[in-house]
């Protein structure tokens, strides 16, 4: 251990290829992200952070201390927080939004359903899960509704989402139109922030989750079941194996003729699935027969 300043002075010695292969691996291990060796200076870089925080002058010593902690240390949770990239906008990607108002609702409006589930699976902050809310409480008529779950393996960014709280800089990313209806927008010690109405917040949830692991279920054990499932900018993070195996998961969450949207630089390309695809980033489920 080292004092504050000493460490502020010297900062930590070289990672050495071992301990990169180290931290790659159980990265790898618990999230499925596939981190080579082209990053090796990001894993440097964020886990210096926790090095500092541990006061460990070394990525040996870091390591040393991981390899003594049982699986479900809470500092395994740390290192996933540390590790992941998490950049999202409101309206990210808007040509599915598009898609889901001129040809998704429309379709669902012929349906008999008074509820529709969706589910952001890899909801960072919260952005992506409350542009949909957004978009369902301005289109959706009087006698339908929704709901959504926004789910991510990074706790930290989860309590970022709850709180619905947003700085005034990202207001330029929500159009004009959902502006009164759905935001506050902060005065005095709450200038420079706004925040998503009460009206809104309450129709969706966040809870961790790891796609790579069991099934997302409900109370008695059973597949949640969505109308919607928008898994975006998270499948670049991973080999051809783990897309494959999501894609596999994600098909058994959603309904019969149900959606998916991935990343516009996403593919299922070389993997084998079930899903009919619109384009190369909106899938459907087929009709069972
Ligand atoms: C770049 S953000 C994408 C956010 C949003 N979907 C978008 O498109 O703007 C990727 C998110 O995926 C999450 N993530 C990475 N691996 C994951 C896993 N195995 N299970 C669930 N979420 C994961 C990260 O924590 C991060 O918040």
């Amino acid at each position: 251990m080292i004092t504050d300043s000493l460490w502020t002075a010297f900062g930590p010695s070289p990672l050495t290829q071992e301990d990169f292969e180290y931290f790659a691996g159980k990265i790898k291990k618990l999230s499925g992200i596939s981190m080579k060796q082209a990053k090796l200076d990001l894993i440097k870089t964020r886990l210096t952070q926790r090095l500092r925080e541990h006061s460990y002058k070394n990525f040996s010593d870091y390591r040393n201390y991981l390899e003594t902690l049982p699986d479900t240390h809470e500092e395994w949770q740390e290192f996933i927080n540390i590790l992941t990239t998490n950049k999202t906008d409101f309206f990210r990607e808007p040509d599915h939004f598009h898609f889901l108002i001129q040809y998704i609702l429309p379709k669902w409006l012929k349906e008999d359903k008074t509820t529709f589930h969706i589910w952001s699976a890899a909801a960072s902050t919260g952005e992506e899960a409350y542009t949909l809310a957004m978009i369902l409480k301005h289109y959706l008529p009087p006698g339908r509704d929704f709901k959504i779950i926004g789910t991510d393996i990074d706790t930290k960014v989860l309590k970022t989402a709850e709180n619905a709280v947003y700085s005034l800089s990202k207001l330029h990313e929500i159009p004009d139109l959902y502006r009164d209806e759905c935001l506050d927008i902060g005065e005095r010690e709450a200038k420079g922030w706004f925040r998503i109405k009460a009206h809104l917040k309450e129709k969706v949830t966040f809870v961790p989750h790891n796609l790579i692991e069991a099934s997302f279920v409900d109370d008695k054990g059973a597949p949640k079941i969505f109308d919607l499932i928008l898994c975006r900018n998270v499948l670049i993070y991973f080999d051809k194996k783990t897309t494959e195996l999501i894609a596999h998961k994600l098909y058994e969450h959603t309904i019969d003729q149900g959606f998916l949207f991935i990343g516009h630089s996403e593919s299922f390309q070389g993997c084998t699935h079930s899903w009919l695809n619109h384009n190369s980033s909106i899938y459907q489920k087929a009709k069972r027969a």
